[in-house]
C-alpha cells in the first residue's frame, strides 16, 4: 500500500497557480479534496481553465488577480480568504517573473531590479502575509516556496533565477525558526530542469536538440528533464501530516542536477 497524505483542514493559497508548476499544485491538493485559491499576475484564460478543470472534477477552486510586489494587494487576499473560508492550512509560493538567461556583466539594470522586486519582495509580500494569517488562526499553517535546485551550485548565465531564491530560502528559514512554536512550518522545494512553465520555455525556445541532449545525459544523473508534478508531489508532502517534523527545510527536486 502507498503512502496517503492527510492534510490539516483548510483552504490552500497558491501563488502563481497560472504557472507550468503552480498549475500542477493547484490540481493535487484539488485532488486531495482540498479547497483551492489560485493567483495569477497577467494569464487570466488560463488560470479560468485550470478552476474549470478543478471544478469539473468535483473539486472547489477560485482564481484571484494578484500582484505579489504590490503589497496591498497580497494584504487584500488574505483579508477577503479569511473572512470568506476560515482556516487556512497551506500558502504555496509558486510564482516569479520571466527573464532571460544572461551573464552577470550583462544584465541590465533595470531588469535585475525588476526581478528582485517581483521574485524576493513578491515572496516576502505573501510569506509574512501567510505567517499573520497562521498565527491568529491559533493552530499554525505550512509554508512551501518553489524555489531553485541552481541554489546549490552557482549557475551560469543563470544567476537571476539563483540569487533570488536564496534570498527567498533564507526568509522561509527564518520563518521556521521564528514561528516553529507556533507550529507554522516553512520549507522550501528546489526545481531542476522542469519541462513546465520557465523550464519547457527555455529547453524548447533557448536551446536546440544537441544543448538539451547535453544537459539531459551529461548533467542529470537519472538522465531525464522532471514533470511538473514532481514538483507538486514534494510540496503536497511537505505540507502534509507525515512531514509534521519537518521544517526549515529545502529538497532539490533535480534528477540529481545540483550533486
Ligand atoms: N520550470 C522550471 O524548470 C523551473 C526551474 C527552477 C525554478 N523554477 C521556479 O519555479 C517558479 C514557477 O516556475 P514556472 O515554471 O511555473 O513559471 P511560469 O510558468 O512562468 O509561472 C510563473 C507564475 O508566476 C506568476 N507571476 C509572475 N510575476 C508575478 C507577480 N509580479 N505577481 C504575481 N504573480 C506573478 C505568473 O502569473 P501569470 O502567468 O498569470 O502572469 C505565473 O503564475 C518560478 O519562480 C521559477 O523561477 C522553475
Amino acid at each position: 500500500m502507498g503512502l496517503h497524505l492527510e492534510f490539516e483542514a483548510g483552504a490552500v493559497i497558491v501563488a502563481g497557480g497560472s504557472g507550468g508548476i503552480g498549475e500542477a499544485i493547484a490540481l493535487a491538493f484539488a485532488k486531495a479534496g482540498m479547497p483551492v485559491v489560485i493567483t495569477y499576475h497577467s494569464n487570466e484564460a488560463k488560470a479560468a481553465a485550470i478552476k474549470a478543470a478543478i471544478e469539473a472534477a468535483g473539486g472547489r477552486c477560485e482564481c484571484h488577480r494578484v500582484d505579489l510586489a504590490d503589497v496591498a494587494q497580497v494584504n487584500a487576499l488574505f483579508a477577503d480568504m479569511t473572512s470568506r473560508h476560515g482556516r487556512i492550512a497551506d500558502v504555496v509560493y509558486a510564482a516569479g517573473p520571466h527573464f532571460d538567461f544572461n551573464f552577470i556583466g550583462a544584465i541590465p539594470d533595470e531588469q535585475w531590479h525588476h526581478v528582485v522586486n517581483a521574485d524576493i519582495n513578491g515572496a516576502f509580500h505573501l510569506i509574512q502575509g501567510a505567517v499573520r494569517v497562521f498565527r491568529k488562526q491559533g493552530d499554525g499553517g505550512n509554508l512551501v516556496a518553489v524555489i531553485t535546485s541552481a541554489i546549490e551550485r552557482v549557475p551560469i548565465a543563470d544567476i537571476m533565477s539563483a540569487a533570488p531564491k536564496a534570498a527567498i530560502q533564507m526568509l522561509m528559514r527564518g520563518v521556521a525558526k521564528e514561528a516553529g512554536r507556533f507550529n507554522i512550518r516553512a520549507n522550501c522545494v528546489g526545481p531542476g530542469w522542469i519541462n513546465a512553465g520557465l523550464g519547457k520555455k527555455g529547453l524548447e525556445e533557448k536551446l536546440d536538440e544537441k544543448s538539451r541532449e547535453a544537459i539531459r545525459t551529461k548533467t542529470i544523473p537519472l538522465q531525464r528533464f522532471g514533470e511538473a508534478d514532481d514538483i507538486a508531489n514534494a510540496v503536497l508532502f511537505l505540507c502534509s501530516r507525515q512531514a509534521s517534523f519537518i521544517t526549515g527545510q529545502s529538497l532539490a527536486v533535480d534528477g540529481g542536477l545540483q550533486l
